[in-house]
């Protein structure tokens, strides 16, 4: 039997197994490629997306757990870098080689759509499960707050 999902606003269906990884049903299914592959483990955070606003590693979610709700990923936040933290990604030149980044972007989504004026200590808890080996990780905080302070003034 299909599974089907809202997946960035659109009811969309599978017909994969209901154990494959959301992660390879929102590629290579669904065509947003957006969403990284990195350690296959929950180790790395490069395939983080929200599931209901709350950040979820879909590398190790199968796909019949998102069954009947709400799946975003980074094509989601805007489609012309309009969203305040793409904004603040950009006038940061926070990413190096971008790898991580989509993940980064989701879990930073998520922690500011419940915490409009997060300290450090919020965002490097909200963070933590999101590795850079690139070292992004000042520009990551700095554009987080910048953002933040963008939203709240809107
Ligand atoms: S690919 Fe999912 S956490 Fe690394
Ligand atoms: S920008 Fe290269 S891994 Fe984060």
């Amino acid at each position: 039997m299909d599974t089907r999902f809202t997946l960035n606003g659109q009811l969309v269906s599978t017909d994969s197994d209901p154990d494959t990884p959301l992660l390879w049903v929102i590629r290579d299914d669904l065509g947003k490629t957006g969403t990284k592959f990195g350690c296959g483990a929950a180790l790395c955070g490069a395939c983080t997306v929200q599931l209901e606003g709350v950040a979820i590693r879909s590398c190790v979610t199968p796909v019949s757990a998102v069954a009947g709700k709400r799946i975003d990923t980074v094509e989601s936040l805007s489609s012309d870098n309009s969203h305040p933290l793409q904004v603040a990604w950009i006038k940061h030149d926070v990413p190096q080689c971008g790898y991580c980044q989509s993940g980064q972007l989701m879990s930073a989504a998520a922690l500011l759509a419940k915490n409009r004026n997060p300290t450090d200590q919020d965002i490097d808890l909200a963070m933590t499960g999101n590795l850079c080996r690139c070292g992004t990780y000042n520009r990551i905080r700095a554009a987080i707050k910048d953002a933040a302070a963008q939203m709240r003034q809107a």
